[in-house]
């Protein structure tokens, strides 16, 4: 391994934005540690890399397995400049069933505390690094179809600014990447989406964010306006929207 090269880890990176984040890193001369549930797709993934990598299967679900399998990622590597923390999972949850709330905060919340918790420790010891958050644009409002998915993200946001503020005179860097819709497993079949974009232009949105040291980027960069305009809403027109969405849903599922 050559260890003049930085060393970055995405935790979920399988597929969709962290896959093309690893492979956007590793043309960028990064040695990129690659981590999933999938390590299947993980180890097709690293044949398609131009750099040299590191496949580790990492289940943030269970928090102390993952602690542990991350802390010896970071020492197989010998070091680490980045963390992405990316792994996220979004149901639709009509019925509210418990399982998949659990679900959504056992990996978007405690997964992603207990990723950013390890980074952050290392980083401190070290001196320097930059931990990355990959949250979203609904972590602004609360979502009836998916209660969960939208307070992880908002817990996120929080969690990210304390993270912010705990550093703010050391040479650690945290961002919080917000992205709107980008085409992956996650939102695909998904109606009323809009401004979509490829997995490949929210990497580059992202690697420039944290080139430029920005604190908080959203992916792209009109969606700031976008929720600046839906943090202004009432409530009360929120839940018209919603009602109206969900009427709309269902006449064009039965046509
Ligand atoms: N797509 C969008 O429109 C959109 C918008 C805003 C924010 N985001 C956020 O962007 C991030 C990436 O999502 P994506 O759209 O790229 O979806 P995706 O293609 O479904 O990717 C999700 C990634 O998370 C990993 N993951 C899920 N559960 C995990 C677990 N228990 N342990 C470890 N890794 C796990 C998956 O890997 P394995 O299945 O191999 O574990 C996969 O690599 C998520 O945090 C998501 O909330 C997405």
């Amino acid at each position: 391994m050559d260890h003049s090269k930085k060393k970055a880890i995405i935790i979920g990176s399988s597929s969709g934005i962290g896959r093309a984040l690893a492979k956007k890193l590793s043309a960028e001369g990064y040695i990129v540690g690659l981590a999933g549930r999938s390590l299947e797709k993980l180890q097709a993934l690293q044949k398609e890399l131009p750099g040299e990598s590191l496949v580790r299967q990492i289940d943030v679900r269970d928090t102390r397995e993952a602690i542990h399998g991350l802390r010896n990622m970071i020492m197989a590597l010998r070091d680490l400049d980045l963390m992405i923390i990316n792994a996220g999972v979004l149901f639709h949850n009509d019925k509210l069933q418990w399982n998949l709330e659990e679900d959504m905060i056992k990996v978007n919340v405690l997964g992603f505390t207990a990723m950013a918790n390890v980074a952050a420790d290392y980083f401190l010891q070290k001196g320097s690094g930059c931990i990355v958050g990959i949250s979203s644009v609904a972590g602004h409002r609360g979502s009836g179809r998916s209660p969960a998915y939208n307070a992880s993200k908002a817990f996120m946001f929080n969690y990210l600014e304390g993270l912010r503020q705990k550093f703010s005179n050391t040479a650690i860097k945290v961002v919080d990447i917000r992205p709107g819709f980008v085409d992956t497993e996650m939102v695909r079949g998904r109606k009323g989406l809009f401004g979509i974009i490829s997995p490949e232009r929210a990497a580059e949105d992202i690697y420039k964010a944290v080139q430029k040291g920005k604190r908080i980027a959203y992916v792209p960069s009109w969606w700031r306006a976008v929720m600046w305009f839906f943090r202004c809403l009432p409530e009360s027109v929120l839940h018209w929207g919603y009602r109206r969405y969900l009427a709309w849903d269902k006449k064009t599922s039965a046509t």
